[in-house]
């Protein structure tokens, strides 16, 4: 099986490509910068491109079984991509979200209320509650609303905050509410979850938060 990875370069990504190379899977890394990818391996294909160039997405996306989008901040070029995977037949699509961007299954959760009025008032404190945090947070969304309306196999995976710790033996998914996800998530357990979703049905057309 062949997947795209968009954002192929960052940390979290690094865990999933090794992953997924482990695993037997064809990977084809798309990144602005691909000289930032440390992995080597006969069955990494690393591709160099813009979030917004129609072209290289389409040379990316058109031999995959699979894309996962990982950039998270850029809603037109996730257009692109679904455009691409559409016309060439490509169905599942994962994409990495956050608990910031509301899902219909959630329940009012005063747990995680509570993280975005204390997150908001520490970035403020630090000068960082800007426009171009706030831009983030509304590409975010955005994002989310996008690959909703696509007609595709789509899974967005949503996080709170990540860690550098090491895979834990269960990634918990769900939904805000249930008292079941907590703030964090370690890198290794989210790209462990991410590719899982590749082949795993359950959370087709829908928006599971996660945590370690
Ligand atoms: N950190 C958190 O707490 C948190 C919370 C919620 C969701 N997330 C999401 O979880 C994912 C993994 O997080 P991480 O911290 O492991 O990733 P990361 O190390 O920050 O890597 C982000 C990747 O996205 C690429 N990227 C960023 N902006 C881009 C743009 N405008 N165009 C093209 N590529 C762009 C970067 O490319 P370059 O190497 O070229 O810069 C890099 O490869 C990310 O999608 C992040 O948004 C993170």
């Amino acid at each position: 099986m062949i997947i795209t990875i968009f954002g192929a370069t960052g940390r979290m990504q690094h865990l999933l490509i090794q992953q997924a190379l482990d695993e037997g899977f064809k990977v084809i890394g798309y990144a602005r910068t691909p000289s930032k990818m440390s992995i080597q391996h006969p069955d990494l294909i690393l591709k160099k491109g813009t979030m917004l160039d129609r072209a290289a997405i389409e040379e990316a996306v058109k031999e995959s079984d699979a894309v996962i989008e990982t950039v998270g901040c850029v809603s037109e070029g996730t257009k692109l991509i679904i455009q691409a995977m559409k016309k060439f037949n490509v169905k599942r699509l994962i994409v990495v979200s956050t608990t910031n961007a509301k899902d219909k299954n959630d329940l009012p959760d005063k747990k995680f209320n509570r993280l975005l009025t204390v997150t908001r008032i520490a970035l403020k404190f630090l000068g960082l509650f800007n426009s171009q945090y706030r831009n983030a947070v509304s590409e975010l969304r955005k994002i989310a609303e996008i690959v909703r309306m696509s007609d595709l196999d789509w899974i967005l995976v949503r996080v709170a905050g990540l860690t550098n710790k090491p895979k834990s033996s269960h990634v918990k998914s769900g939904y805000l509410g249930q008292g079941i996800i907590g703030f964090t998530t370690s890198r290794a357990d989210m790209a462990d979850f991410i590719l899982s979703q590749v082949k795993d049905n359950t959370y087709i057309k829908k928006a599971p938060a996660i945590s370690s």
